[in-house]
């Protein structure tokens, strides 16, 4: 293992160890669950959207370490962005977990592009895309959704 290597899978440690906004929110203005068929896994995403922007986010439930720490990212990254920033980083981060695009952007996306590792594991890339899929359930107004 290098040593990029090595410091991605530390943050994905550390973001299943101590996952970051996990808790149910009772005021959200959208929420979503994400299911992965596979294992039967369950992730539900909750926003605050106030002014064009994610005033808060969060998540809670079942998951594997993968797909907790991702959830962990997103909702560590998104806090703060405008709709329009967290639509381009979702999109970057489901491209660049599929493989159906390009990777150059990830860098800019900070501890995130922590998650490219998982692309060696086709087996885990839809516990990785679990809550970016939730997250845009929940924004386009829909109760839920499958990575099937
Ligand atoms: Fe279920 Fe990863 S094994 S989400």
């Amino acid at each position: 293992m290098n040593e990029m290597e090595e410091l991605y899978r530390e943050i994905i440690l550390d973001h299943n160890k101590r996952p970051r906004n996990f808790r149910k929110m009772e005021d959200c203005t959208h929420h979503a669950d994400g299911h992965n068929p596979l294992c039967g896994d369950e992730i539900e995403v909750f926003v605050k959207i106030e002014d064009g922007r994610i005033a808060d986010i969060s998540f809670q439930g079942e998951g594997c370490a993968i797909s907790k720490s991702s959830a962990s990212l997103m909702t560590s990254a998104l806090k703060g962005k405008t709709l329009e920033e967290a639509h381009r980083e979702a999109g970057i981060v489901i491209s660049m977990l599929t493989g159906k695009g390009a990777t150059a952007d990830v860098e800019e996306l900070g501890d995130i592009a922590a998650l490219q590792g998982v692309r060696q594991f086709p087996a885990r890339v839809k516990c990785a895309t679990l809550s970016w899929h939730a997250l845009e359930a929940s924004l386009k107004g829909e109760a839920g959704t499958s990575t099937e």
